[in-house]
């Protein structure tokens, strides 16, 4: 199967996810490994909601891979508003090597994929974040002594089960062989479907997933604990509903006490210290968000890279 766009982790097979895996380490070591972009060619960046990680990752990665990154406005743009999704995609398609968007629905990633002709990337929606999973996944496995480090080993999200990081770790952990465990309030357990795709991978990689309401049990002996924000991007109306039924989740350092002596502590970011975790855990030893920050441009390079070598006319 050739890769075309990258609109959900699973758009990656075991062995595709691998080879991205590898590259971007490798990238790490040599910023300037491939230039797959020179010309220079443009890849359209896109932003309907707030950024900061992504935008600057995207855009110095785009510049490293020899291209140009071209920053569209989504407030300006107005994509599926102003013109239609498709009206667009046939215009950027035409002109850019790759399209780049954060957006809201899952479903207008696809319209655009569908007509666009160039590959397309999902820079966040509201159902999955997989460039964060992919650099989350190159950031362990540095750690941990290579991409063959992964596989077989536990990786626990603690939060808000239903959200696009979620997900994005179900998905993404499975693909990688990891026994991926999600320790969330029943209310925001994972969509059941993504559970389903996500056991279906595992049960090919060796991997496996765990669904729990018990933090300690979802912590329990864990190589890697992760968390994000109780209240994601578009949801902030419901701040108040998204406190209270959280606060077991809080990884704290008596919960991180519970995985596995030096288990990695990751955040996406942007993080609320006091919140979904402590200062002390965020800013303390076995926390390794600011390699995570960093892996988002290698990892992404990498992704661009074997997109654009694999994807001839999609
Ligand atoms: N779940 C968060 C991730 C931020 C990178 C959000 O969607 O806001």
């Amino acid at each position: 199967m050739i890769s075309k766009h990258f609109l959900r982790d699973d758009d990656l097979t075991p062995e595709q996810q691998g080879t991205v895996l590898r590259l971007a380490l490798a990238f790490r070591r040599n910023r300037q490994e491939r230039t797959p972009l020179a010309g220079p060619k443009a890849v359209a960046v896109i932003f309907d909601k707030p950024t900061l990680r992504t935008q600057v990752s995207f855009t110095t990665g785009i510049a490293e891979l020899g291209g140009y990154p071209l920053l569209v406005d989504g407030n300006l743009a107005k994509i599926g508003v102003r013109e239609s999704i498709s009206d667009t995609a046939h215009v950027l398609g035409r002109q850019v090597a790759a399209i780049v968007w954060r957006t809201f629905h899952q479903s207008s990633l696809e319209e655009m994929a569908a007509v666009a002709g160039v590959p397309v990337i999902n820079a966040l929606t509201d159902d999955f974040h997989p460039c964060q999973i992919l650099a989350d996944l190159a950031t362990l496995a540095d750690h941990w002594g290579g991409v063959g480090e992964l596989p077989g080993r536990t990786l626990t999200y603690l939060g808000d089960g239903a959200n696009n990081m979620a997900h994005s770790y179900l998905l993404g952990g499975a693909t990688a062989g990891l026994h991926v465990r999600i320790g969330a309030p029943s209310e925001f357990h994972p969509r059941a479907d993504i559970v389903s795709a996500a056991e279906r991978i595992a049960a090919a990689t060796g991997g496996s997933v765990t669904v729990t309401s018990d933090p300690r049990t979802a912590v329990a002996g864990a190589d890697a604990v992760a968390t994000d924000t109780w209240v994601s991007m578009g949801r902030e109306e419901e701040q108040d509903l998204r406190s209270q039924p959280f606060v077991p989740y809080r990884l704290d350092s008596e919960l991180l006490g519970s995985a596995r002596d030096g288990a990695l502590v990751l955040h996406c970011l942007p993080a609320y210290r006091g919140k979904e975790i402590t200062a002390e855990v965020l800013d303390g030893p076995q926390s390794v968000v600011w390699d995570e920050a960093e892996y988002r441009l290698h990892a992404q390079k990498a992704l661009l890279t074997h997109l654009l070598e694999t994807s001839q006319g999609c």
